[in-house]
Protein backbone atom coordinates (compact mmCIF):
# COMPACT_ATOMS: atom_id res chain seq x y z
CA UNK A 1 0.00 0.00 0.00
CA UNK A 2 1.03 3.44 -0.77
CA UNK A 3 1.88 5.74 1.92
CA UNK A 4 0.99 8.85 0.48
CA UNK A 5 -1.39 9.31 3.00
CA UNK A 6 2.05 10.33 5.54
CA UNK A 7 3.10 12.29 3.19
CA UNK A 8 0.23 14.96 3.21
CA UNK A 9 1.31 18.42 4.79
CA UNK A 10 0.05 19.56 8.11
CA UNK A 11 -0.82 23.07 9.51
CA UNK A 12 -2.65 24.20 12.81
CA UNK A 13 -2.28 27.97 13.55
CA UNK A 14 1.68 28.71 13.04
CA UNK A 15 2.85 25.08 12.96
CA UNK A 16 3.20 24.06 9.07
CA UNK A 17 4.19 20.45 8.92
CA UNK A 18 5.83 18.81 5.04
CA UNK A 19 4.36 15.32 6.08
CA UNK A 20 2.42 13.77 9.08
CA UNK A 21 5.79 12.30 10.54
CA UNK A 22 6.48 13.23 14.12
CA UNK A 23 9.39 11.95 15.82
CA UNK A 24 8.45 10.81 19.13
CA UNK A 25 10.33 12.31 22.46
CA UNK A 26 13.16 9.48 23.35
CA UNK A 27 14.87 10.13 26.08
CA UNK A 28 18.75 9.59 25.26
CA UNK A 29 20.44 10.83 28.88
CA UNK A 30 23.19 11.92 26.17
CA UNK A 31 23.67 15.31 27.55
CA UNK A 32 26.02 15.30 30.42
CA UNK A 33 25.35 17.77 33.58
CA UNK A 34 21.75 18.65 31.44
CA UNK A 35 23.20 20.38 28.44
CA UNK A 36 22.79 19.13 24.87
CA UNK A 37 26.01 18.33 23.08
CA UNK A 38 26.96 19.52 19.30
CA UNK A 39 26.55 15.86 18.96
CA UNK A 40 22.89 15.79 20.30
CA UNK A 41 22.09 18.92 17.71
CA UNK A 42 23.56 16.12 14.99
CA UNK A 43 21.36 13.58 16.29
CA UNK A 44 18.27 15.90 15.44
CA UNK A 45 19.50 17.43 12.05
CA UNK A 46 19.66 13.71 10.87
CA UNK A 47 15.87 13.32 10.96
CA UNK A 48 15.55 17.00 9.81
CA UNK A 49 17.27 16.01 6.83
CA UNK A 50 15.90 13.00 6.34
CA UNK A 51 12.20 14.28 5.99
CA UNK A 52 10.84 14.12 9.31
CA UNK A 53 7.73 16.55 9.53
CA UNK A 54 8.21 17.39 13.77
CA UNK A 55 10.82 16.50 15.88
CA UNK A 56 9.64 16.29 19.38
CA UNK A 57 12.65 16.31 21.50
CA UNK A 58 13.39 14.15 24.40
CA UNK A 59 11.94 14.59 27.94
CA UNK A 60 13.71 17.73 29.23
CA UNK A 61 12.76 19.30 32.62
CA UNK A 62 11.61 22.80 33.99
CA UNK A 63 13.61 24.45 36.64
CA UNK A 64 12.55 22.21 39.83
CA UNK A 65 15.20 20.69 41.82
CA UNK A 66 13.83 17.11 41.06
CA UNK A 67 12.47 17.26 37.60
CA UNK A 68 14.69 14.76 36.47
CA UNK A 69 16.10 11.44 37.80
CA UNK A 70 19.12 11.33 35.26
CA UNK A 71 22.28 13.52 35.31
CA UNK A 72 22.26 12.63 32.02
CA UNK A 73 19.06 14.19 30.91
CA UNK A 74 18.77 17.69 29.38
CA UNK A 75 17.93 20.56 31.12
CA UNK A 76 15.70 23.49 29.71
CA UNK A 77 16.50 26.12 31.81
CA UNK A 78 19.65 27.86 32.82
CA UNK A 79 22.32 29.35 30.21
CA UNK A 80 24.39 26.47 29.30
CA UNK A 81 21.64 24.33 28.42
CA UNK A 82 19.53 26.80 26.51
CA UNK A 83 22.88 27.92 24.63
CA UNK A 84 22.58 23.65 23.52
CA UNK A 85 18.82 24.02 22.76
CA UNK A 86 19.50 27.12 20.73
CA UNK A 87 22.47 25.19 18.81
CA UNK A 88 19.82 22.54 18.30
CA UNK A 89 16.90 24.16 16.44
CA UNK A 90 19.18 26.46 15.08
CA UNK A 91 20.92 23.28 13.24
CA UNK A 92 16.99 21.76 12.84
CA UNK A 93 16.10 24.35 11.07
CA UNK A 94 18.80 25.05 8.99
CA UNK A 95 18.29 21.44 7.64
CA UNK A 96 14.56 22.25 6.70
CA UNK A 97 13.13 20.92 10.07
CA UNK A 98 10.13 21.95 12.35
CA UNK A 99 10.82 21.15 16.35
CA UNK A 100 9.04 21.72 19.73
CA UNK A 101 11.40 20.65 23.15
CA UNK A 102 9.11 18.08 25.18
CA UNK A 103 8.69 19.56 28.76
CA UNK A 104 8.96 17.36 31.31
CA UNK A 105 9.05 16.99 35.43
CA UNK A 106 9.07 13.32 36.08
CA UNK A 107 7.84 13.93 39.19
CA UNK A 108 8.33 11.06 42.21
CA UNK A 109 8.80 8.53 39.38
CA UNK A 110 12.51 6.90 40.07
CA UNK A 111 14.77 6.00 37.40
CA UNK A 112 15.76 2.07 38.12
CA UNK A 113 18.65 2.74 35.19
CA UNK A 114 20.43 5.06 37.52
CA UNK A 115 21.52 5.18 41.60
CA UNK A 116 21.82 8.86 41.07
CA UNK A 117 19.45 11.19 43.10
CA UNK A 118 18.02 14.47 42.80
CA UNK A 119 18.82 17.04 45.14
CA UNK A 120 14.95 17.36 47.56
CA UNK A 121 12.11 18.09 47.72
CA UNK A 122 10.89 15.44 45.34
CA UNK A 123 7.54 17.04 43.71
CA UNK A 124 4.74 14.80 44.04
CA UNK A 125 1.14 15.45 44.54
CA UNK A 126 0.43 13.03 47.70
CA UNK A 127 4.54 11.30 48.34
CA UNK A 128 3.31 8.26 46.32
CA UNK A 129 5.69 6.95 44.27
CA UNK A 130 2.84 4.06 43.07
CA UNK A 131 -0.42 3.40 44.97
CA UNK A 132 0.05 2.36 48.22
CA UNK A 133 3.73 3.55 48.08
CA UNK A 134 3.74 6.86 49.98
CA UNK A 135 7.63 7.70 50.40
CA UNK A 136 7.63 11.80 51.17
CA UNK A 137 5.19 14.62 51.76
CA UNK A 138 3.11 16.01 49.11
CA UNK A 139 3.64 19.02 46.97
CA UNK A 140 3.28 22.43 49.16
CA UNK A 141 0.79 24.94 47.56
CA UNK A 142 4.05 27.12 46.63
CA UNK A 143 5.93 23.99 45.46
CA UNK A 144 2.78 23.65 42.84
CA UNK A 145 2.59 27.34 42.07
CA UNK A 146 6.53 27.23 41.71
CA UNK A 147 6.35 24.28 39.04
CA UNK A 148 3.19 25.69 37.12
CA UNK A 149 5.79 28.57 36.59
CA UNK A 150 8.37 26.47 35.82
CA UNK A 151 6.82 25.55 32.72
CA UNK A 152 5.40 28.63 31.41
CA UNK A 153 9.04 29.85 31.91
CA UNK A 154 10.45 27.33 29.59
CA UNK A 155 7.99 27.68 27.22
CA UNK A 156 8.73 30.98 27.07
CA UNK A 157 12.46 30.01 26.71
CA UNK A 158 11.70 27.78 23.58
CA UNK A 159 9.78 30.76 21.97
CA UNK A 160 12.53 33.15 22.45
CA UNK A 161 14.94 30.33 20.82
CA UNK A 162 12.78 29.41 18.05
CA UNK A 163 11.56 26.41 18.32
CA UNK A 164 8.35 25.94 16.64
CA UNK A 165 5.95 24.33 19.13
CA UNK A 166 5.90 23.62 22.37
CA UNK A 167 4.81 19.59 24.18
CA UNK A 168 4.32 19.33 27.69
CA UNK A 169 4.54 15.62 28.97
CA UNK A 170 1.83 14.67 31.08
CA UNK A 171 1.53 11.51 30.12
CA UNK A 172 3.45 7.59 31.37
CA UNK A 173 2.84 8.40 35.35
CA UNK A 174 5.14 11.53 35.80
CA UNK A 175 4.29 14.66 37.52
CA UNK A 176 1.32 15.87 35.26
CA UNK A 177 0.05 12.20 35.32
CA UNK A 178 0.45 11.68 38.83
CA UNK A 179 -2.61 14.65 39.80
CA UNK A 180 -4.34 12.60 36.74
CA UNK A 181 -4.25 9.30 38.77
CA UNK A 182 -5.85 9.22 41.58
CA UNK A 183 -4.10 6.43 42.91
CA UNK A 184 -1.32 8.66 43.09
CA UNK A 185 -3.38 12.42 44.14
CA UNK A 186 -4.88 11.92 47.56
CA UNK A 187 -5.04 15.57 47.57
CA UNK A 188 -7.94 16.92 49.30
CA UNK A 189 -7.40 20.71 48.19
CA UNK A 190 -8.48 22.08 44.62
CA UNK A 191 -5.53 20.36 43.03
CA UNK A 192 -7.48 16.59 44.05
CA UNK A 193 -10.78 15.39 44.41
CA UNK A 194 -12.87 12.57 43.42
CA UNK A 195 -13.46 12.80 39.69
CA UNK A 196 -11.13 13.09 36.72
CA UNK A 197 -11.78 16.22 36.53
CA UNK A 198 -11.11 17.79 39.26
CA UNK A 199 -7.80 15.71 39.59
CA UNK A 200 -6.76 17.85 35.92
CA UNK A 201 -6.65 20.79 37.60
CA UNK A 202 -3.16 21.05 37.87
CA UNK A 203 -2.51 20.50 33.94
CA UNK A 204 -5.03 22.97 33.03
CA UNK A 205 -3.51 25.34 34.71
CA UNK A 206 0.13 24.29 33.29
CA UNK A 207 -1.18 24.55 30.02
CA UNK A 208 -2.70 28.44 31.06
CA UNK A 209 0.89 29.55 32.05
CA UNK A 210 2.44 28.23 28.77
CA UNK A 211 -0.32 29.70 26.74
CA UNK A 212 0.22 32.92 28.62
CA UNK A 213 3.87 32.48 27.73
CA UNK A 214 4.08 31.50 24.24
CA UNK A 215 1.09 33.74 22.91
CA UNK A 216 -1.84 32.58 21.01
CA UNK A 217 -0.51 31.28 17.83
CA UNK A 218 1.92 29.12 19.01
CA UNK A 219 1.15 25.41 19.21
CA UNK A 220 0.91 23.45 22.26
CA UNK A 221 0.64 19.82 22.22
CA UNK A 222 -0.14 18.11 25.53
CA UNK A 223 1.12 13.92 26.14
CA UNK A 224 -1.38 11.77 27.12
CA UNK A 225 -1.57 8.31 28.25
CA UNK A 226 -3.90 6.21 30.14
CA UNK A 227 -1.14 3.60 31.16
CA UNK A 228 1.71 4.63 34.05
CA UNK A 229 4.86 2.91 34.01
CA UNK A 230 3.91 2.01 37.54
CA UNK A 231 0.78 -0.12 36.08
CA UNK A 232 0.00 -0.94 32.17
CA UNK A 233 -3.44 -2.09 32.53
CA UNK A 234 -4.75 1.14 34.94
CA UNK A 235 -7.17 3.44 32.43
CA UNK A 236 -7.89 6.68 34.17
CA UNK A 237 -11.51 7.13 31.56
CA UNK A 238 -13.32 4.18 31.00
CA UNK A 239 -15.76 5.38 29.18
CA UNK A 240 -16.00 8.13 26.59
CA UNK A 241 -18.18 10.38 28.91
CA UNK A 242 -14.87 10.28 31.72
CA UNK A 243 -12.33 10.67 28.44
CA UNK A 244 -14.50 14.02 27.51
CA UNK A 245 -14.17 14.97 31.03
CA UNK A 246 -10.89 14.64 31.27
CA UNK A 247 -9.94 16.13 28.06
CA UNK A 248 -12.20 19.04 27.68
CA UNK A 249 -10.85 21.50 31.04
CA UNK A 250 -7.23 20.68 28.83
CA UNK A 251 -8.40 21.95 25.61
CA UNK A 252 -10.81 24.66 27.38
CA UNK A 253 -7.12 25.75 29.08
CA UNK A 254 -5.41 26.07 25.74
CA UNK A 255 -3.83 22.86 24.53
CA UNK A 256 -4.35 22.74 20.51
CA UNK A 257 -3.02 19.27 19.56
CA UNK A 258 -3.58 15.97 21.96
CA UNK A 259 -0.67 13.18 21.82
CA UNK A 260 -2.59 10.13 22.82
CA UNK A 261 0.24 7.41 23.40
CA UNK A 262 -0.57 4.01 23.74
CA UNK A 263 2.12 1.32 23.29
CA UNK A 264 0.29 -0.53 20.24
CA UNK A 265 -1.35 2.41 17.91
CA UNK A 266 -4.36 -0.62 16.68
CA UNK A 267 -5.37 -1.43 19.72
CA UNK A 268 -9.19 0.03 20.57
CA UNK A 269 -9.84 2.35 23.37
CA UNK A 270 -13.39 1.80 24.22
CA UNK A 271 -15.44 -1.57 23.53
CA UNK A 272 -17.38 -1.36 20.44
CA UNK A 273 -15.66 0.57 18.10
CA UNK A 274 -12.38 0.01 16.93
CA UNK A 275 -11.22 4.06 16.97
CA UNK A 276 -8.21 4.31 19.11
CA UNK A 277 -6.77 6.77 22.02
CA UNK A 278 -6.03 9.29 19.39
CA UNK A 279 -9.22 8.54 17.59
CA UNK A 280 -11.45 9.15 20.28
CA UNK A 281 -9.58 12.30 21.56
CA UNK A 282 -9.84 13.80 18.29
CA UNK A 283 -14.35 12.92 18.18
CA UNK A 284 -14.76 14.18 21.59
CA UNK A 285 -13.01 17.24 21.39
CA UNK A 286 -12.29 18.07 18.02
CA UNK A 287 -8.58 18.79 18.37
CA UNK A 288 -6.15 17.35 15.79
CA UNK A 289 -4.39 14.65 17.43
CA UNK A 290 -1.03 12.35 17.19
CA UNK A 291 -1.48 8.45 17.76
CA UNK A 292 1.87 6.53 18.34
CA UNK A 293 2.76 2.90 19.58
CA UNK A 294 4.70 0.61 17.45
CA UNK A 295 4.10 2.32 14.11
CA UNK A 296 6.26 0.24 11.53
CA UNK A 297 7.66 -2.49 14.18
CA UNK A 298 6.27 -5.73 15.37
CA UNK A 299 7.31 -5.59 19.06
CA UNK A 300 6.46 -2.71 21.58
CA UNK A 301 9.02 -0.25 23.21
CA UNK A 302 8.84 -1.32 27.12
CA UNK A 303 10.13 -4.73 25.98
CA UNK A 304 12.48 -3.73 23.84
CA UNK A 305 13.99 -2.15 26.80
CA UNK A 306 14.28 -6.08 28.76
CA UNK A 307 16.20 -6.58 25.16
CA UNK A 308 13.54 -7.75 22.83
CA UNK A 309 14.24 -6.48 18.90
CA UNK A 310 11.55 -5.67 17.09
CA UNK A 311 10.98 -6.29 12.99
CA UNK A 312 9.92 -3.69 10.62
CA UNK A 313 5.87 -4.20 9.89
CA UNK A 314 3.30 -3.65 7.81
CA UNK A 315 2.23 0.39 8.11
CA UNK A 316 -1.42 -0.58 6.37
CA UNK A 317 -3.56 -0.83 9.33
CA UNK A 318 -2.51 2.74 10.01
CA UNK A 319 -2.53 4.20 6.34
CA UNK A 320 -6.18 3.47 6.50
CA UNK A 321 -6.75 5.46 9.72
CA UNK A 322 -4.83 8.27 8.50
CA UNK A 323 -7.00 8.00 5.20
CA UNK A 324 -9.73 8.08 7.29
CA UNK A 325 -8.98 10.95 8.89
CA UNK A 326 -9.16 9.32 12.57
CA UNK A 327 -5.97 11.47 13.50
CA UNK A 328 -3.97 13.95 12.13
CA UNK A 329 -0.30 12.54 12.85
CA UNK A 330 2.12 9.93 13.73
CA UNK A 331 4.84 9.41 16.26
CA UNK A 332 7.39 6.98 15.49
CA UNK A 333 9.74 6.13 18.27
CA UNK A 334 12.06 3.43 18.49
CA UNK A 335 11.55 3.20 14.45
CA UNK A 336 13.42 6.52 13.74
CA UNK A 337 16.04 5.99 16.53
CA UNK A 338 17.14 3.29 14.80
CA UNK A 339 17.42 4.95 11.64
CA UNK A 340 17.32 8.44 10.99
CA UNK A 341 16.30 7.88 7.38
CA UNK A 342 12.91 6.06 8.24
CA UNK A 343 10.82 8.89 6.73
CA UNK A 344 12.57 8.82 3.34
CA UNK A 345 12.64 5.17 3.04
CA UNK A 346 9.01 5.13 3.43
CA UNK A 347 8.46 7.79 1.10
CA UNK A 348 10.34 6.07 -1.67
CA UNK A 349 9.01 2.73 -1.18
CA UNK A 350 12.40 1.42 0.18
CA UNK A 351 11.06 -0.68 2.74
CA UNK A 352 12.76 -3.74 2.79
CA UNK A 353 16.27 -1.45 3.38
CA UNK A 354 13.95 -0.52 6.58
CA UNK A 355 16.00 -1.88 10.22
CA UNK A 356 15.00 -3.89 12.95
CA UNK A 357 14.87 -2.53 16.17
CA UNK A 358 17.61 -4.02 18.68
CA UNK A 359 18.58 -3.04 22.11
CA UNK A 360 22.20 -1.90 21.26
CA UNK A 361 20.85 1.03 19.39
CA UNK A 362 19.83 2.77 22.66
CA UNK A 363 24.06 2.74 23.57
CA UNK A 364 24.69 5.58 20.56
CA UNK A 365 23.12 8.80 19.16
CA UNK A 366 23.36 7.63 15.65
C1 LIG B 1 14.52 5.08 24.52
C2 LIG B 1 13.13 5.65 24.74
C3 LIG B 1 12.99 6.79 25.49
C4 LIG B 1 11.71 7.35 25.68
N1 LIG B 1 11.58 8.55 26.34
C5 LIG B 1 10.40 9.20 26.36
C6 LIG B 1 10.29 10.54 26.82
O1 LIG B 1 11.29 11.19 27.20
N2 LIG B 1 9.07 11.11 26.81
C7 LIG B 1 7.95 10.45 26.38
O2 LIG B 1 6.85 11.02 26.40
N3 LIG B 1 8.04 9.19 25.91
C8 LIG B 1 9.22 8.57 25.85
N4 LIG B 1 9.32 7.31 25.28
C9 LIG B 1 8.13 6.72 24.64
C10 LIG B 1 8.11 7.06 23.15
O3 LIG B 1 7.88 8.44 22.94
C11 LIG B 1 7.01 6.28 22.41
O4 LIG B 1 5.77 6.63 22.93
C12 LIG B 1 7.22 4.78 22.51
O5 LIG B 1 8.56 4.43 22.22
C13 LIG B 1 6.29 4.04 21.56
O6 LIG B 1 6.62 4.35 20.23
P1 LIG B 1 7.42 3.26 19.32
O7 LIG B 1 6.69 1.98 19.50
O8 LIG B 1 7.32 3.84 17.93
O9 LIG B 1 8.82 3.19 19.84
C14 LIG B 1 10.57 6.72 25.12
C15 LIG B 1 10.74 5.55 24.38
C16 LIG B 1 11.99 5.02 24.16
C17 LIG B 1 12.14 3.78 23.30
Amino acid sequence: MAADALFRPFTHKSLKLKNRIVMAPMTRSFSPGGVPTPEVAAYYRRRAEAEVGLILSEGTVVARPSAKNDPNVPDFHGEQALAGWKRVIDEVHAAGGVMAPQLWHVGSARNPMTTWVAPPPVDSPSGFSSPGKKFTEPMTEEAIADTIAAFGRAAADARRLGFDAVELHGAHGYLIDQFFWEGTNQRTDAFGGATLAERSRFAAEVVKSVRAAVGPEMVVILRLSQWKQQDFKVRLAETPKEMEAWLTPLVEAGTDILHCSQRRFWEPEFEGSDLNFAGWAKKLTGKPTITVGSVGLSGEFIASFGGESSKPASLDNLLHRLERDEFDLVAVGRALLADAQWARKVREGRNHELYDFKKEALASLA
